[in-house]
This record gives C-alpha cells, sequence and structure tokens, in this order.
C-alpha cells in the first residue's frame, strides 16, 4: 500500500496523522442500553475519527472543484478538444488544473478521481501534494462505475460497496480526507421510488464504511435534468428522494456534522420550456426542498452544476445566498468551473496560463455566488451557453 504523502494537510498535520493511525482503536463502539431502560436496543454510533470528520466536513464545506471524471468521461472532454484520450494527456489536463496559482484562495476541496489520487503532475510532484501545498483538501470518488439496473427503464446504478470499507482506509492513506458516492437517478426512478429501498440502504451502509475510515461522505444522488417535466414535478422527485435518503442514513446512525450534500438544483427539466428565474430556482431549492428535507446539524449543501451554463450556476448560487440558510450553501462544480478552461486550452500549451486565468476567474465568481456577492458583470457569451449533454455521467 503506498504510504501518505501528505506535507501538511489543511485539515490534519501529517505528524498528528501518523500518530492518529497508531493509536486509533476500532472504529465503532455499540452502546446497548438495558431493555427495561428502553423498547428496543439502541445502537449508538461513536466513530474514532468523530472530532476529525467535523473538523473535515467544516473546511471542505466552502467551495469544491469536481476533477473526478472518469477516465472514459475524461476521454469524452479530451476528445471535445480534439485530444486522444491517454494517460499523458490526462495527466497534462489535472496538472494544468491543480497548478493553477492562487486555486487555493477560491477552492477548499477537490474531488479526484482515483488515477489521479495516485498520479504525479507532469513535473513529477505529487498531484495530492501539489493540492495540499495550495491549502486545498483532496477528496477522492468512491464508486466503482454505473451499471444497467435490472427490471428498470433504462436506470443505472453504480457499483462500489463491496471492498469500500478497505478501499476508505486506502484512500485515507494516500491523503483523501472526504469521498464521493455517486448514483443517479432518473425520472423512471420517481414512479419506483418506494420500492428501491437497496439503494438507500447502500447509502447508508456506504457513508458508515467511509466515515469509519475518516472519509467525509458527499450525499449524491444525483437527479438528472433530462427531461421535459417543469420545475413542480422536479420538486416533487428531489423532496421524496431527500426523505428516504435522510432516513437511512438516520437509521445507520451516519454522522450528519461529518458529511455533506450535493445535490442537483431543483430547474424545470432540461428539455422543458418552462423557464425559472434565479430567485424561483432559489425559493424552490431553500424554501421548498433543503428546509423541508435537510437537517441543519449537516454543515454543508454543495450544488453540482448538471449541465447548466456557466453563468446560470453562478447566478442561482447567489439567488440561494441572498437569505441566511442554516447550512452552507456553495458549489461542488465540475463543468461550471472547467468548462471554458478546457476550451480554452484545448491542448496547447502556450494556452495553459490563459486556461487557468479562465479557470480562476470561475472560481472567483462561485466564491462571490456562495456569500450571495456575485453581479453578473463582464462575463463571457461561452459562459453563459448552456452544457447539458443527455444521459451525461461520470
Ligand atoms: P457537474 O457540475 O458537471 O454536473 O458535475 C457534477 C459531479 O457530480 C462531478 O462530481
Amino acid at each position: 500500500m503506498a504510504s501518505a504523502s501528505l506535507k501538511s494537510s489543511p485539515v490534519l498535520d501529517k505528524l498528528e496523522w501518523v500518530k492518529g493511525q497508531s493509536l486509533r482503536q476500532p472504529s465503532v463502539s455499540v452502546v446497548r442500553c438495558h431493555p427495561t431502560a428502553a423498547p428496543s436496543t439502541l445502537t449508538i454510533r461513536a466513530a474514532s475519527y468523530s472530532d476529525e470528520l467535523v473538523k473535515t466536513a467544516k473546511t471542505v464545506a466552502s467551495r469544491i472543484l469536481a476533477m473526478d471524471e472518469s477516465n472514459a468521461t475524461c476521454g469524452k472532454r479530451l476528445d471535445s478538444i480534439g485530444l486522444e484520450n491517454t494517460e499523458a494527456n490526462r495527466q497534462a489536463y489535472r496538472t494544468l488544473l491543480v497548478t493553477a496559482p492562487e486555486l487555493g484562495k477560491c477552492i477548499s476541496g477537490a474531488i479526484l478521481f482515483e488515477e489521479t489520487l495516485y498520479q504525479s503532475t507532469v513535473d513529477g510532484e505529487k498531484i495530492v501534494d501539489v493540492l495540499v501545498k495550495q491549502g486545498i483538501v483532496p477528496g477522492i470518488k468512491v464508486d466503482k462505475g454505473l451499471v444497467p439496473l435490472p427490471g428498470s427503464n433504462n436506470e443505472s446504478w453504480c457499483q462500489g460497496l463491496d471492498g469500500l470499507a478497505s478501499r476508505a482506509a486506502a484512500y485515507y492513506q494516500q491523503g483523501a480526507r472526504f469521498a464521493q458516492w455517486y448514483p443517479i437517478l432518473a425520472w423512471g426512478w420517481a414512479e419506483t421510488l418506494m420500492d428501491l429501498r437497496c439503494f438507500y440502504i447502500d447509502f447508508g451502509l456506504g457513508f458508515c464504511n467511509m466515515q469509519d475510515n475518516g472519509l467525509v461522505p458527499i450525499v449524491e444522488p444525483e437527479i438528472l435534468l433530462d427531461g421535459e417535466n417543469g420545475i413542480d414535478r422536479t420538486l416533487e422527485v428531489a423532496q421524496k428522494v431527500w426523505a428516504e435518503v435522510f432516513f437511512y442514513l438516520a437509521e445507520n446512525n451516519v454522522l450528519f456534522e461529518g458529511i455533506l450534500l450535493k445535490p442537483s438544483m431543483v430547474t424545470p427539466g432540461a428539455e422543458s420550456k418552462e423557464k425559472a428565474s434565479p430567485e424561483k430556482v432559489a425559493d424552490y431549492n431553500t424554501v421548498s426542498l433543503l428546509k423541508r428535507r435537510i437537517p441543519p446539524a449537516v454543515p454543508g449543501i454543495m450544488f453540482l452544476s448538471g449541465g447548466q451554463s456557466e453563468v446560470e450556476a453562478t447566478l442561482n448560487l447567489n439567488a440561494m445566498n441572498q437569505a441566511p440558510n442554516p447550512w452552507h450553501v456553495s458549489f461542488s462544480y465540475a463543468r461550471a468551473l472547467q468548462n471554458t478552461c478546457l476550451e480554452t486550452w484545448g491542448g496547447r500549451p502556450e494556452s495553459v496560463k490563459a486556461a487557468q486565468d479562465a479557470l480562476i476567474l470561475r472560481a472567483k465568481a462561485n466564491s462571490l455566488a456562495q456569500l450571495g456577492k456575485y453581479t453578473g458583470e463582464g462575463e463571457s457569451a461561452e459562459a453563459k451557453e448552456g452544457m447539458f449533454v443527455k444521459g451525461y455521467t461520470y
């Protein structure tokens, strides 16, 4: 197993971490109440990483760069700029992202694909070390990709529960401190939702495995924006999904202070004629969905961008931060941070700096938006173009 490459973690320094490894006790202790004291057996999870998880979640619940495209998805992104999907090209692109000067001033965490967690930059420095030097907490995508869900209406399901505990421990040792589990829900699920308990049970178990091994889980059942439905229908599905997810997280005694939530925004379907202003999107998300479903113990709600244009994603986030919220409402965008950056780079070494500037521009705009201070001035026409791709997956 590779040894930890952290120089000084933004969350925990290496000495503290190494010391912690040898001192940690088995991760879960179980307290059983006497039957006369309570009507049923009460199990209380007391993971040895609890304090660290809470600290990590607070640190990361600020601004996340999602750069966890699987090699196949990264290939599609590279293909869009005429590059072959080789390890060298993926490495060049990821190097460009993590070495963007002062990225750490506007990004607090970066979600990596497994290849990147173990990868070095083109100059031979470990990507994890570069992130830590920037003051960015490394995270990891822990699922093992999507497979068709048998008997469903072309739905997919993500694999990866088997062996998750040992993988999580290895990722922690490699420097990851938070993790994303990425199942996708498309519209067909709404009808059969109540029959899909296994889906949520996986969630609960998966998150216990991650927390028991020191990783803050990002709860992300993405509800795809594909569809002609209006915003009310999106809200209906999202309300059902989040009620179930939090029920099973609670049933599994997941530590809510040590998780982050990554929802897709409640908007009209991408193929709908209905349009919603940022104010309406904000109202549907914060008032009608999140405040009714998400406990205030959860430190951060980090939205994905889901194919919205770069500017749309920023405007919607900004609108959600015009009034106080019980959790920090921010971003964990991939496309809405990277799109112009990737196109500006185009694989040309001489365009690296311009591409990094484009990334920083978006990261700064969204940094303002998570404080409700984004004005939208001076945005390019390119940044206003939608990026919706039907059935897009990571
Ligand atoms: P987008 O912001 O491109 O929708 O990415 C979401 C995501 O979950 C990546 O981890």
